[in-house]
């Protein structure tokens, strides 16, 4: 019970990554706000977790949306100690290929909706005066380039270089940010990213993830559930001093 009483709010937490971390920080005792643009999952999600979890309908790319959003969370659970900003898309095409409408699509959640969804909890545990914790989920894809893959990997660079600033900014104020990067997970984010690969390198579905799988030194793809332990650790007072890093919990896969 290592976040006894602390309150957490997740953003895309109505599946796969977001959604096993507020699985986990249920059980080691918080209470978590599940934020997600998709109101009927994310409802159906926070249901499945129990009393300590609650829904809420947040786009984050709508600054409203994401001042509406942070005022009903602390409402529900009388304050905010935690947020884990882990809404994201992918996108996947060569150079000659990408569009802007893509390009400020992914940039608009991935990054300005990070920026200011950490604004928003910075704000309010600066008003509750007892610091707090910000963990952002960068990516391996943030660390190096990809081919196929530039607006998404310059979009987790982006969440990298904002961990840092941020980190170094806020930690006057006792709020520590710091970053997970995850290698290759599976869940349905994977499936689509194995879809686009198979549209662009030809392969048949489910053979780009079988590839990524079995070069991951660790031997297999990740799950969500490798990552609750990164998770968890930077959102208790064992993390206060670790400021504005990014960690890679990836199997091995990026060193590789
Ligand atoms: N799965 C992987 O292999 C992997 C690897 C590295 C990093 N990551 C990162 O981990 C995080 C979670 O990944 P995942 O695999 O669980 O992704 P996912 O696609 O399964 O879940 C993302 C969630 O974000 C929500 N979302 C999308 N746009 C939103 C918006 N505008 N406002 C609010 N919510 C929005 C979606 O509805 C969805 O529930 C992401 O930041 C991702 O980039 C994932």
């Amino acid at each position: 019970m290592r976040l006894r009483g602390k309150r957490a709010l997740i953003t895309g937490a109505a599946r796969g990554i977001g959604l096993e971390f507020a699985r986990a920080y249920i059980g080691e005792g918080a209470t978590v706000a599940l934020a997600d643009i998709n109101a009927e999952a994310v409802a159906k999600a926070a249901a499945s977790l129990g009393p300590q979890a609650h829904a809420v309908q947040m786009d984050i790319t709508r600054q409203d949306s994401i001042d509406a959003g942070f005022v009903e969370a602390v409402a529900k659970m009388g304050g905010l100690d935690i947020l884990v900003n882990n809404a994201a898309l992918f996108t996947s095409a060569p150079i000659v290929d990408i569009t802007r409408a893509d390009y400020e699509r992914l940039f608009a959640v991935n990054v300005a909706g990070t920026l200011f969804c950490m604004q928003a909890a910075a704000r309010q545990m600066i008003a509750q005066g007892k610091g707090g914790k910000i963990v952002n989920m960068a990516s391996q894809a943030g660390r190096r380039g990809e081919g196929l893959v530039a607006v998404y990997c310059a979009t987790k660079a982006a969440v990298i270089s904002l961990t840092q600033s941020a980190g170094l900014n806020l930690i006057a104020h006792g709020i520590n940010v710091n970053a997970i990067a995850p290698g290759v997970v599976d869940g349905e984010h994977w499936d689509g990213v194995d879809a686009f690969f198979a549209k662009y390198e030809g392969k048949p579905l489910g053979q780009k993830k079988k590839e990524v799988g079995e070069a991951v030194p660790f031997g297999r793809m990740g799950t969500a559930a490798d990552l609750t332990g990164m998770a968890i650790f930077l959102a208790t007072p064992e993390a206060d001093y670790i400021v504005a890093q990014c960690f890679g919990v990836d199997g091995g896969n990026w060193m590789a």
